[in-house]
């Protein structure tokens, strides 16, 4: 079959490399793409979040199948308007995406459906958040209710931090429409992880669980990032830990989804926070983590083709994901500045022998390919990614093949890992 990947990150570098190695995938397109996507599927210049050009793309070159890596194009409606011409995708449509687009969506999903959460209330007036503040204990969780590229986010330790936070996401519009509504959440302590199920609107296959790293330097200090890392698997989600987040968390929610009208299909990811009464659910996102998806698809056995065509066509009661034994560790290398600001255009040397460091693979994000060299164009820009037979030897071999990698003008954090492997 034809296949279209929709993306242009670490994610969908990983995706395209699984979805290469099905012997279902005739051909493989990745739109816009990266220099790694292009050594395993042909780019097509078109934006993630220009939907009228995928979809007349999808039209033209006979596409059997859209992945949709993103959130941006989920909310947009790019699943509805490819249903709507009969192409098959993965991914939520629209009003299933709105477990990510909108904050106070899913946490009043969460009152009404029994699924465990921090307390909130949602507001669309500052000085009714403002009131809400006083009269609640710190520290206390500002967040504006839309998308905000991961930053929308302010934990706050006391009252003035929180009012500060309203006035700037409500009156200061630091997230634009984004911020029209707030919700305020207690803070949860324990420990996060993240955890993957596929979702066919009706059946939850558990895919696995992984922790990232979001702070950009050593020690998770400094501002937060995309992801700096990620390793699976999460010593904290154990099998009894998967059974609980299945039934209290990711069954309830189907569920209520489908009782709302809003059958959800595709990748439910589920930030956790766990602590000894057990987890609860942070937020939601619709799409596979980036950098989780990289260690995901390396971890995984079965043919993930397979797997997203099993999701989109509602077959996941009689399907199986099969993995490796083995650990997996996501070392990400970023542009010097990065998250702030970084220079675009360094040339990045190395990569066959970083390829090379036994288990490892170097998926690419922010890299485009000129004149037969890999530059750098992003943010983060390379996730230098290993198998081991536990979490310690895979950071090992991720950090030989980092060190392979010859660009002055990146940096990565030296610490990938170090939960998982001082316990
Ligand atoms: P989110 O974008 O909702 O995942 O939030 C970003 C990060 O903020 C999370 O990964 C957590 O580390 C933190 N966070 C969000 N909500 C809470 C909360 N209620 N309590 C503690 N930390 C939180
Ligand atoms: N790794 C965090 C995310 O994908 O949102």
């Amino acid at each position: 079959m034809n296949v279209l990947v929709v993306g242009s990150g670490g994610r969908e570098h990983a995706l395209c490399w699984a979805i290469a190695q099905s012997p279902k995938c005739k051909k493989l397109y990745c739109a816009p793409g990266n220099a790694g996507t292009a050594a395993v599927a042909e780019n097509v210049e078109i934006d993630a979040e220009d939907l009228d050009a995928l979809i007349a793309f999808a039209q033209d070159s006979a596409i059997d199948f859209v992945v949709v890596g993103p959130e941006g194009p989920l909310v947009a409606g790019l699943v509805d308007r490819l249903d709507k011409l009969g192409i098959k995708s993965f991914g939520p449509t629209a009003a299933g995406a709105e477990l990510e687009g909108s904050k106070a969506f899913t946490k009043d999903l969460c009152a009404k459906y029994d699924i465990p959460t921090a307390d909130y209330d949602r507001f669309d007036e500052p000085d009714a958040a403002k009131e809400y503040i006083t009269t609640h204990s710190t520290p206390i969780v500002v967040k504006a209710d839309g998308l905000a590229a991961g930053k929308g986010v302010i934990i706050c330790r006391n009252k003035n931090e929180a009012y500060a936070a309203i006035d700037q996401i409500m009156i200061e519009e630091a997230f634009g429409e984004a911020g029209t509504e707030v919700v305020v959440e207690q803070f949860l302590e324990g420990e996060e992880a993240s955890f993957f199920a596929l979702v066919d609107g009706e059946t939850a296959l558990p895919l696995l669980g992984a922790q990232d790293h979001k702070r950009a330097h050593d020690g998770d200090e400094g501002p937060n990032t995309g992801g700096m890392g990620a390793y699976s698997p999460a010593p904290v989600i154990d099998q009894a830990m998967v059974d609980r987040v299945m039934t209290e968390i990711i069954e309830p929610t189907i569920k209520g989804m489908a009782a709302e009208g809003r059958p959800f299909k595709g990748v439910l990811y589920a930030g956790l926070m766990i602590d000894d009464d057990g987890p609860k659910l942070i937020e939601y996102n619709t799409r596979f983590g980036d950098p989780e998806c990289q260690v995901m698809c390396m971890r995984l056995k079965s043919d993930l083709l397979d797997l997203l065509l099993a999701c989109a066509e509602g077959r996941l009661a009689k399907t199986k994901a099969e993995w490796r034994d083995e650990a997996a560790m996501i070392v990400v290398m970023a542009a010097k500045g990065y998250p702030g600001k970084y220079k675009k255009g360094s040339e990045i040397k190395g990569l066959d022998a970083a390829d090379a460091v036994e288990g490892a693979v170097v998926f690419h994000a922010g890299t485009a390919e000129q004149d037969g060299k890999v530059l750098a164009t992003g943010g983060r820009v390379l996730g230098v990614t290993a198998l081991g037979k536990n979490v310690k030897e895979a950071q090992k071999r991720a950090y030989e093949a980092v060190d392979k990698i010859d660009w002055p003008e990146g940096f990565c954090r030296r610490d990938i890992g170090w939960r998982a492997i001082d316990r």
